[in-house]
């Protein structure tokens, strides 16, 4: 399908995409076709691949050609829809329910984690175990709400056991991520833990970075110890809680370089192959 756009017009829908797919709806909308309705039962055949035009996967020009003309909304409760009945993966064996994320579909923050645990698995909700109850706490301490913002996965089916998530599994479940991100299109994104930080920051290690904001792909995104690990170390509690206090910091300094032009976010691009099999914490 890609194939068959002229270059010019990829540059379009990638330009229009990087403004914000929502921003398409309102009142200044150009006439257009509906928005695809989605089945899920053929969603597959929408079927995403690895292959690359510039630096924007195939799947993602795919997705966002026809995503531009539908607002966040939309897109999240598709990609959920999708995730629902996934089997892109071996995790959907053992799932009770996939857990794609929750919260505002414009948020300015998004939080990333690992994957769903026991509960998150029963409720297909993300957070909402003891973890959950942290994260909740954290972001009390900055006077927001689980509603103000956007909290997701890397994987959005449970590792049986609480287990690592596996590289394919990571690979085959990032491009819900992906548009995820691009539908929100948040100025900020918090990582937490390991698996959401290789994302953003490659391999540069958690205790070097924690809690330090930096500019990537036009977004800041910030990195922070997984709330799980502050539950059994009282001293990363400690650490976690002075790092989700520089947040506001980072969403005023975030709105100032947006405001100025300076933060633009780019299409989301392909990740770096994922770190064989990492500790927990
Ligand atoms: N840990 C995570 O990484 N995600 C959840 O949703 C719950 C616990
Ligand atoms: Fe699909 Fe992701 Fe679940 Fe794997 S973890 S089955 S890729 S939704």
């Amino acid at each position: 399908m890609v194939e068959q756009l002229s270059g010019g017009l990829v540059l379009v829908l990638v330009a229009g995409t990087t403004m914000r797919p929502g921003q398409a709806q309102g009142p200044h909308r150009p006439s257009l076709p509906p928005p695809v309705p989605t089945d899920p039962k053929t969603a597959s055949l929408n079927k995403p691949t690895l292959a690359k035009v510039g630096d924007t996967p195939t799947y993602l020009i795919t997705y966002l050609k026809r995503e531009v003309y539908m607002s966040s909304e939309e897109i999240l409760k598709e990609v959920a829809a999708e995730a629902s009945i996934c089997t892109k993966c071996d995790l959907y064996k053992s799932r009770t329910k996939a857990v794609p994320g929750e919260g505002n579909p414009h948020a300015k923050i998004m939080f990333i984690g690992e994957g769903p645990g026991f509960h998150e698995d029963k409720q297909g909700r993300p957070f909402v175990g003891p973890a959950g109850q942290f994260l909740e706490e954290l972001l009390a301490s900055i006077n927001l709400k689980r509603a103000d913002v956007f909290i997701t996965n890397v994987v959005k089916c449970r590792p049986p056991g609480n287990r690592d998530p596996l590289p394919q599994e990571i690979n085959a479940c990032n491009e819900y991520l992906d548009r995820q991100i691009a539908a929100i299109n948040p100025l900020i994104i918090v990582t937490l833990g390991r698996y959401s930080m290789v994302k953003f920051f490659g391999s540069e290690k958690i205790s070097a970075i924690h809690g330090r904001a930096r500019q990537v792909d036009g977004r800041m995104c910030i990195a922070m110890y997984h709330p799980a690990a502050g539950l059994h170390q009282q001293g990363l509690k400690d650490t976690i809680r002075a790092d989700f206090k520089k947040i506001p910091l980072v969403i005023a300094e975030a709105e100032r370089l947006a405001a100025e032009g300076k933060l633009k976010a780019e299409p989301p691009r392909p990740k770096e192959e994922p770190p064989e099999q990492l500790a927990l914490f």
